[in-house]
């Protein structure tokens, strides 16, 4: 039920496996021996993960023999910011990393981006493990190599492709996470099932409770299906010139809704992604492309997890639709003026859009806003 499960990531000479089960961390040590030269990793992490789980991994690599040192930066968005990388880069030159060595990200999505965009610079590129630590970062950004950090023009905007060696997935480290948070990351579970497998959301709206519960059996399931699909997107895809786009389902909206708030508290990115999800129903309905239905389904399965579904559950003064297409086009993914939505034909049936009109955005928006 639930013993260990190895995925690859398939891509050549940079292929990687991710190890998925509970209790894992102890055995870190064993696990990256055969990626260390001189029996060394740099561990770099935030102080809320740190004070939970940095004695363990600390632990295990003592005693397979692994000497390492650690930089610890505050928890947060804002770590992933240029003096965010100054700090992580300068601490790993202070602790002697060497070009064989090896850098371990253990964290969020915060750590996993920082740590790899830094490994990916540092003495012009240094391997990098993941030891992702929230539900968002196991299912999601701790696989596929996409590293970075933000600029003051907006999310995401200076990184590197730079795949990791290895990805351990402990998930009872889930066990310490924020009840906010893991729901935050459930999003992207959800987001799998409906860009792609309908099965899986059917199984979603059975067991998402026990998925968030961090329950073993229903856990691991969700999380296995979720990185075996990105792993396959990835493999077919790694630079995003095509089908990798699919993973942005929920985001051309959520991505405007989280620019609004400023990356503020008021919205994490995973609540942003439900109600860009539901959006990206409504929206897709609205152009005649799928069942007005779908929607409402969705909408009702992420409410039931607890996560926000429309603009007006999270309290804040939205600005109007004219603005929010203006945060849209500031997002890296618009090209050419053009912005690229994923619509949906049906559950799990998600495909990418570059011909939807301004217009149209607007009156979806404007009716959307109006929606009691
Ligand atoms: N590279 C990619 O492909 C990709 C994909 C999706 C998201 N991202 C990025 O991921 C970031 C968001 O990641 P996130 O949601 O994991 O946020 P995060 O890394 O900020 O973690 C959320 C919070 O949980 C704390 N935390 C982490 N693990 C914990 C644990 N086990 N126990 C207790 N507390 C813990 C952190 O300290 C932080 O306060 C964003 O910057 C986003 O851009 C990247
Ligand atoms: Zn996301």
């Amino acid at each position: 039920m639930s013993e260990t499960q190895t995925i690859r990531v398939g891509l050549g000479d940079r292929s990687y496996n991710i190890d998925i089960g509970h209790g894992l961390l102890s055995t870190l040590g064993k696990r990256l021996a055969p990626f260390t030269n001189r029996r060394h990793v740099a561990i770099v992490t935030d102080g809320n993960v740190a004070k939970h789980h940095l004695a363990s991994v600390e632990e295990s690599l003592t005693a397979a023999g692994i000497t390492h040192a650690s930089v610890i930066v505050d928890p947060g968005e804002s770590s992933k910011s240029y003096a965010g990388l100054a700090t992580v880069c300068d601490g790993l030159l202070a602790a002697g990393v060497e070009r064989n060595d090896l850098v371990l990200a253990l964290g969020g999505g915060v750590i996993g981006d920082l740590a790899g965009f830094a490994a990916a610079v540092l003495r012009r590129g240094v391997r990098f493990v993941q030891v992702p630590t929230t539900l968002l970062a196991q299912v999601d950004s701790s696989v596929g190599g996409k590293t970075g950090i933000n600029s003051p023009h907006g999310k995401n905007l200076v990184g590197a492709f730079h795949q990791p060696q290895y990805v351990l997935i402990d998930l009872s480290l889930l066990e310490t996470l924020p009840q906010r948070e893991r729901r935050a990351g459930y999003a992207e579970v959800a987001k799998y099932g409906l860009l792609g497998d309908a099965g899986f959301f059917n199984w979603l709206e059975e067991h998402a409770g026990d998925v968030i519960a961090v329950k073993p059996g229903s856990v691991d399931h969700a999380v296995a299906t979720s990185c075996q699909m990105k792993a396959k997107i990835v493999a077919e895809d790694e630079t995003e010139t095509g089908v990798r786009a699919l993973l942005n389902l929920g985001h051309t909206f959520g991505h405007a809704l989280e620019a609004a708030t400023g990356y503020s508290g008021k919205l994490l990115h995973g609540e942003a992604v439900a109600i860009g999800m539901v959006q990206a129903f409504r929206f897709s309905a609205k152009l005649g492309l799928c069942d007005p239905s779908l929607g409402s389904r969705v909408a009702k399965h992420l409410k039931a997890v607890g996560l926000p579904t429309h603009m007006r559950d999270i309290s804040f003064n939205w600005p109007n639709a004219g603005e929010l297409l203006r945060f849209m086009r500031q997002d890296k993914k618009a090209s050419g003026g053009k912005l690229t939505f994923i619509l949906v034909k049906g559950i799990g049936e998600a495909f990418i859009a570059k011909d939807v009109s301004d217009q149209h955005v607007l009156d979806f928006l404007n009716e959307d806003f109006a929606r009691t």
